[in-house]
């Protein structure tokens, strides 16, 4: 069976930065450990005043296709997943297929487009259908992209400002993938949930110490569905386990579950159980809460052990280096994590090609996806083809009063226009309704 998955990658930051530890925490009146240490961040990154989810995802998805050497009609599907869509009829693909045929001479009449909505796990649900619609061999040889593009704001003063971020990532799916082929079996958990919600609102309404909850309970159950279907998998089996990152603390508390349950029934377990004891099993058990006190118990001693110590630098740290420097970018947080893991791989010189990565997507609402990829033998080049120190690098550093100017212009339900604070090279701008996208 040919193998499909992605064949290339591209990412666009807003131009825009907040240091977290220097610029915002001394306004919020908080330790800057809060973020470095708590949340595992250092800075965000912000759309400028002419970039939205539309300008980011097609900046990203032209470089790509440069990059690549293709056209218009190479392209049989052009997939939006986004949770800042600002037109409730008309899809964001078609907003970033107009864009593009500014600057190439064909266009897109021939390509299906649509926009997916599933808060953040949209960008692997439109992942899911590219590869759904090659396999289904629907495509006509031609390739998809599929965007994951999202203005990740939070009201000012909600506990979610400090894990905001903006930016776009654009992928490429096709057959005999460069980079990455996505396994066939998938593990789902998911449960109609209230904890984050934007009801006919821009900024989301949120729990956020039960969204954390959430999360969790939702990766376990893709785990345990993940392996009824795959059958039992050994965390030593994969290279990396980039999982959706909304901050790097809520990875640190996933990964620790997700060893875990892996372990379970494992080698791992037998050598452990010397060290911290056997895993608590319901069984054994009277009630539930003393079940879960012991599972805690027993989850603590294990976050606490060399050999997990171990399997996290060399597994989930590297997942989380771009995380740490640009927030959550909502939909593409989890394709820029596997972005930060091969990135890390290529630096340090780790033959990669044919390994694992244990992808862990979720979305509130709430879903959790877990399905596995094999790095295919051209990864390092495309990697390598990134230009995303750059693209970090450039953005312009906030003063927390520009922050808040900038804040307020991104919300719709205000009046407010604040000038540029950086200068357009190139690149596909938001200039208003009826000039969006216009190339610069
Ligand atoms: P908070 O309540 O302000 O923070 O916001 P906190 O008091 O819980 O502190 C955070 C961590 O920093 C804690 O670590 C503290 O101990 C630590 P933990 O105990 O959890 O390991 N800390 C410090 N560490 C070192 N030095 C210090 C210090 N002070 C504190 N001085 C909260 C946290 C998650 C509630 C907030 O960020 C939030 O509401 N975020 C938005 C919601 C969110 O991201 N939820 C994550 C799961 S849901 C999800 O991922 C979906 C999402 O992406 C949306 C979608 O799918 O569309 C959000």
């Amino acid at each position: 069976m040919t193998e499909v998955g992605i064949d290339a990658i591209e990412i666009r930051t807003g131009n825009l930065r907040l240091d977290l530890p220097n610029t915002f925490a001394p306004q919020k009146g908080e330790d800057p450990e809060k973020y470095t240490k708590g949340l595992g961040l250092t800075g965000s990154s912000f759309p400028d005043s002419y970039e939205d989810i539309v300008t980011m995802a097609a900046n990203a998805s032209h470089r790509l296709m440069e990059r690549k050497g293709l056209e218009p009609e190479d392209i049989g599907r052009i997939d939006v997943a986004t949770e800042s869509a600002f037109d409730n009829s008309k899809p964001v693909s078609t907003y970033v297929a107009g864009c593009l045929e500014q600057v190439y001479e064909g266009d897109f009449h021939h390509a299906n487009k649509g926009e997916r909505k599933f808060a953040c796990i949209a960008g692997t649900q439109s992942l899911d259908d590219a590869y759904n619609w090659i396999r289904a061999g629907r495509n006509r040889g031609k390739a998809a992209i599929v965007i994951a593009t999202d203005t990740a704001l939070y009201a000012r003063d909600d506990p979610g400002e400090a894990t905001q971020g903006a930016g776009a990532v654009a992928m490429l799916i096709d057959e005999d993938p460069d980079l990455v082929s996505l396994s066939v079996e998938q593990g789902y958990g998911s449960a109609d949930e209230t904890d984050f919600l934007k009801p006919n609102q821009q900024f989301p309404s949120v729990d956020g110490k039960r969204s954390v909850q959430v999360y969790l309970a939702r990766m376990r159950e893709a785990l345990e569905d993940y392996k009824s279907v795959a059958g039992a998998i050994h965390p030593d089996d994969f290279a990396y386990g980039p999982f959706h990152t909304p901050f790097p603390g809520m990875v640190r508390k996933a990964a620790v579950l997700a060893y875990r349950n892996l372990i379970r029934d494992t080698d791992i377990a037998d050598v452990l159980a010397e060290e911290i004891g056997e895993q608590p099993r319901r069984d054994d058990f009277a009630d539930d809460d003393a079940f879960f006190d012991a599972l805690t118990e027993y989850t603590d001693a294990l976050s606490g052990t060399e050999r997990y110590q171990d399997w996290y630098g060399a597994t989930i740290e590297p997942t989380l280096g771009i995380a740490r420097e640009v927030g959550n970018w909502y939909t593409g947080s989890v394709h820029v994590a596997r972005i930060s893991a091969l990135r890390h791989a290529a630096a340090n010189d780790i033959d990669l090609a044919g390994q694992r990565l244990l992808v862990g997507s979720y979305g509130s609402g709430a879903q959790a996806e877990i399905h596995t990829e094999t790095v295919q033998e051209n990864w390092r080049e495309e990697i390598e083809a990134l230009n995303v120190d750059e693209q970090l690098d450039r953005r312009y550093e906030l003063t927390f009063s520009e922050y808040e100017e900038i804040h307020d212009a991104h919300n719709h339900e205000m009046d407010t226009e604040v000038e540029e604070l950086t200068t357009p090279e190139s690149e596909f701008v938001f200039d208003g309704w009826g000039r969006m996208g216009e190339r610069k």
